[in-house]
């Protein structure tokens, strides 16, 4: 596929992080198994970042994509601190350095071009005209078909449009990560950008899914701290009693809620059954009164514990997300 578009990336998309570190071992053939069975039930969008698994992911899915490459919109990002490079800073958006990594994800993932190219966390250091400028060089130049960016705040969003059309917004949303609706989804959705929703089954907490490997990176979350995982557990009660009353599971529930918002869930796993069960909740429909319901239940801000541990709570905070 050329280009990233709202209508060619279908009502949900496959996040491969986790087929790389955060939520326990993976094992790279099951992993592209899982990612052919992710295509054959009409999944386009593949999310990939370079700093996944240091390069793994970005690998991994190209062997995954080897003959397919044309029927997915492939989306990977750059911006975080990539391996041991002393020089590197936690966020940089220098332009030369956003070149830089994006030949070096071309190469991992064996293609001349990724359709949609993300800014990983917003560079308070550097104008976002600079980073977004270069972007829309590289775009020029045929190796990015769409620029993105993640987890920017409202005010960057609009002086990055204002250079060069963004085509999607990719932030922490979840039916207990309700923040970005206080004006970050209100703004993409006024400027026509798409809203790709990470982290949708709030790593796994909304699908029933909690921590049990040592190598989880879940164990270092605030919102997995036995405390917080109690009172959570006090309202995610809500949620079950409406997936039980409907014949689905807490997983589809939460996926058919954000789809519901017109935004795009990209729910990562390691197994094939847990994606075929979330790429149903493509034809729930969830009804008015089961909307509020679960509106209510969820307030924005009422999770207990900080999405993010401290340090990687801070690349956020320095440009005013929250
Ligand atoms: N832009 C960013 O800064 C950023 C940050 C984080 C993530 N992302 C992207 O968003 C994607 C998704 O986010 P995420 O992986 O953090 O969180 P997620 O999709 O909310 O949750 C993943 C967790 O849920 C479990 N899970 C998934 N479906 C399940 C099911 N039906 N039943 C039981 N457990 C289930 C997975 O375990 P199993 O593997 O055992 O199924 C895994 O532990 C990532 O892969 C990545 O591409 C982007």
């Amino acid at each position: 596929m050329t280009a990233f578009s709202r209508s060619a990336v279908g009502k949900q998309g496959y996040g491969c992080m986790g087929l790389s570190h955060s939520y326990g071992r993976a094992e790279d053939e099951a992993s592209i198994r899982t990612i052919h069975r992710a295509l054959e039930l009409g999944v386009t969008l593949i999310d990939t970042a370079n700093v996944y698994g240091q390069g793994h992911n970005e690998e991994l899915v190209a062997r995954a994509l080897r003959g397919k490459r044309d029927a997915v919109v492939l989306a990977t990002k750059f911006g975080l601190r990539f391996g041991d490079d002393p020089e590197d800073r936690r966020v940089n958006g220098e332009p030369a350095y956003a070149r830089r990594r994006l030949e070096e994800s071309l190469r991992r993932l064996g293609t001349d071009h990724v359709d949609l190219y993300y800014l990983h966390r917003v560079d308070p250091l550097v104008p976002i005209e600079d980073t977004v400028g270069e972007l829309a060089r590289l775009k020029e130049e045929g190796k990015i078909g769409a620029i993105g960016l993640s987890e920017a705040p409202s005010d960057v969003i609009r002086r990055a449009h204002a250079i060069h059309p963004i085509a999607a917004l990719q932030s922490e949303y979840s039916i207990w990560e309700r923040t970005v609706e206080e004006d970050i989804l209100p703004t993409t959705q006024e400027l026509g950008i798409a809203f790709v929703a990470y982290s949708p089954l709030g790593r796994g907490f909304l699908a029933g899914n909690l921590p049990t490997e040592a190598d989880d990176r879940r164990h270092q979350h605030p919102r997995f701290q036995a405390e917080a995982v109690e009172a959570n557990s006090r309202r995610f009660a809500a949620i079950e009693a409406v997936a039980e009353r409907l014949g689905l599971s807490v997983a589809q529930v939460s996926l058919a809620w954000l789809i519901a918002r017109d935004v795009v869930p990209i729910p990562g796993t390691r197994h094939i059954a847990n994606l075929e069960a979330n790429l149903a909740a493509n034809t729930i429909v969830l009804d008015a009164a089961v909307l509020t319901e679960l509106d209510a239940a969820f307030p924005i801000g009422s999770t207990a514990g900080s999405r993010y541990p401290a340090q990687m709570r801070a690349t956020l905070e320095a440009v005013g997300v929250r």
